[in-house]
């Protein structure tokens, strides 16, 4: 069965859509609409509420996401961008150099206390738990 093409969106008709309530973004010349995704992003909303309305190739690349972060995208795709040259696009450099003073007031440069940094600490407390029953067992403490 033949794909449906995408709808064809502007530069410009993504520009207007660059806050926290309506947020959409490019990422390798798709458009996405990250509204709904964007207070469950593991790296914090306002990395992303930063890209709004751009391009945000260079950054999503920058960051090293997963290939799981990147199968997250696919529910929120509206269409892709309708450029022949590569459109500007702004590196994870960039986004933390603009806000550099108001994110370090705020706190935002640093990623935000996650549900993703809660997982990674269980595991390494289910695994410290292990060995200190399996020491107990073996009567070395
Ligand atoms: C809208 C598309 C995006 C999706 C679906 C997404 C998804 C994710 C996911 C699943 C993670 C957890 C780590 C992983 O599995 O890779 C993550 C972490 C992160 N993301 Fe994104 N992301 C997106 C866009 C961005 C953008 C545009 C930026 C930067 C401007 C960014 C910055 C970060 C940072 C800083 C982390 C934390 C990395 C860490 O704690 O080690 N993300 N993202």
């Amino acid at each position: 069965m033949a794909a449906i093409p995408l709808r064809i969106i502007t530069l410009n008709e993504v520009q207007k859509h660059n806050k926290p309530t309506d947020l959409w973004m490019i990422i390798h010349d798709k458009v996405y609409d990250v509204t709904k995704f964007c207070h469950q992003h593991p790296g914090g909303v306002e990395v992303l509420i930063d890209c709004g309305g751009q391009d945000a190739t260079e950054a999503f690349r920058d960051v090293g996401h997963s290939d799981y972060a990147l199968t997250m995208l696919n529910p929120y795709i509206l269409g892709e961008i309708n450029n022949n040259k590569p459109s500007e696009t702004k590196s994870f450099d960039d986004v933390k150099n603009n806000n550099k003073e108001e994110g370090t007031k705020m706190g935002l440069l640093l990623p935000r206390f996650s549900i993703y940094h809660i997982n990674i600490f269980i595991i390494i407390l289910l695994i410290i738990c292990i060995i200190i029953i399996q020491l107990i067992k073996w009567g070395n403490l």
